[in-house]
């Protein structure tokens, strides 16, 4: 029994440094301009939800989602968001392809998560990709107002839909429309 123990203790080790090694080696790529294999992305997007499903708090927007508050979630989102995520001319954004992993695309592939998830990856960010923590940087309000709008892209009310067109030269996507990038 001594000896099994001894045994795993020094598998552990040897693949602990072997890991460590591989790091400090150099053999580790940087470059944010590849595709993440599929076999990773299975893994990395269920456990980003899964840990968002533990650390988010359950809470309701604070701000009934009247045509102000969504017309203040756009203008928000199109100063600080759409650079990573799409802008409101139904376009991808043209750094789609420069973060690893991409940024998804939150106008053409809209999310389908409830508030406090979209909320709170606003607010807290996402840890190892391009996603800042707005918590820092946007104030409570703000941050409901985007979250309002991304719940909404494709359910805007007829109020809000004609800002965007008079403002933005396009008509907001249509239901169930999608671009099929690569965060699908
Ligand atoms: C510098 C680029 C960048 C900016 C600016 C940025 N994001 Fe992100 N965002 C990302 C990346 C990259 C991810 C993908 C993280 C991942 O794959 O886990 C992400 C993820 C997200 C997600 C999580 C989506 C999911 O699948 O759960 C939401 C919501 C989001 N961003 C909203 C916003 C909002 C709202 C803003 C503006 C206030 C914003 N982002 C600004 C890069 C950015």
């Amino acid at each position: 029994m001594r000896n099994f123990i001894l045994g795993v203790v020094i598998t552990l080790l040897v693949l602990a440094l072997g890991g460590l090694a591989f790091a400090l080696l150099g053999f580790m790529p940087t470059n944010a301009d590849a595709t993440p294999p599929t076999l990773e992305r299975r893994i990395a997007m269920p456990a980003l939800d899964a840990s968002m499903e533990r650390h988010a708090p359950r809470v309701n927007s604070p701000l009934p989602p009247t045509d102000d508050n969504l017309i203040d979630g756009i203008r928000i989102y199109a100063m600080n968001c759409a650079l990573c995520h799409g802008g409101l001319d139904n376009k991808p954004s043209a750094l789609e392809h420069s973060f690893y992993p991409p940024p998804p695309q939150l106008v053409l592939d809209p999310l389908d998560d409830p508030e406090w998830h979209i909320f709170y990856a606003i607010r807290t960010g996402v840890r190892y990709t391009g996603m800042p923590a707005w918590g820092k940087v946007l104030g409570e309000q703000d941050m409901w107002k985007v979250t309002a709008f991304l719940s909404r892209v494709q359910k805007l009310p007829p109020g809000v839909q004609d800002y965007w067109k008079k403002s933005f030269g396009t008509a907001p996507p249509a239901e169930g429309a999608k671009h099929g990038g690569d965060m699908d």
